[in-house]
C-alpha cells in the first residue's frame, strides 16, 4: 500500500521576540504509512509539535514538501493543551464538528452517543467538562476529533498528564480505534514504553535542529507485552538512540 504522506526536506525557522533566529527543524524527511499508527518520539523542544502543526496545515511558513498520496485529507488534531467547550456537555462537545457540518440533530446526537461509548464515557453524556476528570476530558477530546471521521488523526502527547491506570485505559482505547476505523494516526510522545506499546512505526527525533535519526517498524501483535523479549530489545535500541549524540549515532551501524 502506498504511504499516506511523504514529508520531504522540512525546514522550519522561528524568529524569537528578540529577533533571534531559531532553526527548529532541518532536513527532516519521513514517510507516513497508511492505516497505521506512527509515533514521533523525542526529548522536549526537539520540534515535534512544530512538525505536527506543519502536517496539519496550521503552519505554512516552512520549507520542504508534504505530499499526500490520497488527495485532500480530512485531518483532526488533538492539541497538547487541548480545550473543550466548557458550556457544552459531553455529547454536545463530541457533536460539535457535526453541528458545524450541518448534520441533523437526531443524527448527530446518535453518532456522538456511539462515540461516547467507544471512548468509554457512557453514563457521563450529560456532564460538563468541569465535572470530568482529566482522563475523561481527554476521552472527550479524542471522541470530538473522531466525529470528523478523519483520514488522519494527529495526537500531540495526548496522555502525558494522566496517571498510569488511566493512561493504560486510553492506550487500549486507541488500539481499538486503530483496529476498527479506517484511519491513520500520528502521535507524539516522549515515553518510550508508550511508543512501543502503540506504534507500528516509531520515528526518533533529535533536537536542534530537529531531524529523524532512526526509525523502527514494530510488528508485534496487540496487546503488546512489555516483558516480552522483542519489547525489551526494541526498548534498549531506542534508549540508546536517544542518549547518543547525533554524530556518534550516525556513524555507528545498527
Ligand atoms: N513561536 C515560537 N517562537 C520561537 N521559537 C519557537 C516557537 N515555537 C517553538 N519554538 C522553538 O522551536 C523548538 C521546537 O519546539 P516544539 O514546540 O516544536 O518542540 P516539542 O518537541 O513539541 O517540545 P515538547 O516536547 O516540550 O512539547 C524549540 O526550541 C522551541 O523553543
Ligand atoms: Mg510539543
Amino acid at each position: 500500500m502506498k504511504s499516506l504522506l511523504e514529508i520531504e526536506n522540512i525546514e522550519k525557522k522561528y524568529l524569537t521576540d528578540s529577533q533571534k533566529e531559531v532553526v527548529a527543524i532541518k532536513d527532516l524527511s519521513l514517510s507516513i504509512p497508511k492505516n497505521k499508527l506512527s509515533i514521533l518520539l523525542g526529548e522536549t523542544g526537539c520540534g515535534k509539535t512544530s512538525l505536527l502543526n506543519i502536517i496539519a496545515g496550521l503552519d505554512s511558513d516552512f520549507k520542504g514538501n508534504i505530499i499526500s498520496n490520497y488527495g485532500n485529507l480530512n485531518i483532526a488534531f488533538v492539541f497538547q493543551h487541548y480545550t473543550l467547550f466548557p458550556w457544552r456537555n459531553v455529547i454536545n462537545n463530541i457533536a460539535f464538528s457535526l453541528e458545524i457540518a450541518g448534520v441533523k440533530k437526531s443524527k448527530r446526537l446518535k453518532e456522538a452517543a456511539e462515540l461516547a461509548k467507544k471512548v468509554g464515557l457512557q453514563g457521563f453524556e450529560k456532564n460538563y467538562p468541569h465535572e470530568l476528570s482529566g482522563g475523561m476530558r481527554q476521552r472527550v477530546a479524542i471522541a470530538q476529533s473522531l466525529a470528523k471521521k478523519p483520514d488522519l488523526l494527529l495526537l500531540d502527547e495526548p496522555f502525558g498528564a494522566l496517571d498510569n491506570i488511566t493512561r493504560t485505559a486510553l492506550q487500549n482505547m486507541l488500539i481499538d480505534v486503530m483496529q476498527t476505523e479506517d484511519i491513520t494516526i500520528i502521535m507524539i510522545t516522549h515515553n518510550i514504553e508508550e511508543g512501543i506499546l502503540l506504534g507500528d512505526k516509531i520515528f526518533i527525533l533529535k533536537s536542534r535542529p530537529s531531524k529523524i535519526i532512526a526509525n523502527y517498524a514494530v510488528s508485534m501483535e496487540y496487546p503488546r507485552d512489555k516483558k516480552s523479549e522483542d519489547f525489551v530489545q526494541i526498548f534498549k535500541k531506542i534508549s540508546q538512540a536517544l542518549s547518543t549524540r547525533v554524530t556518534d549515532f550516525m556513524m555507528r551501524p545498527f
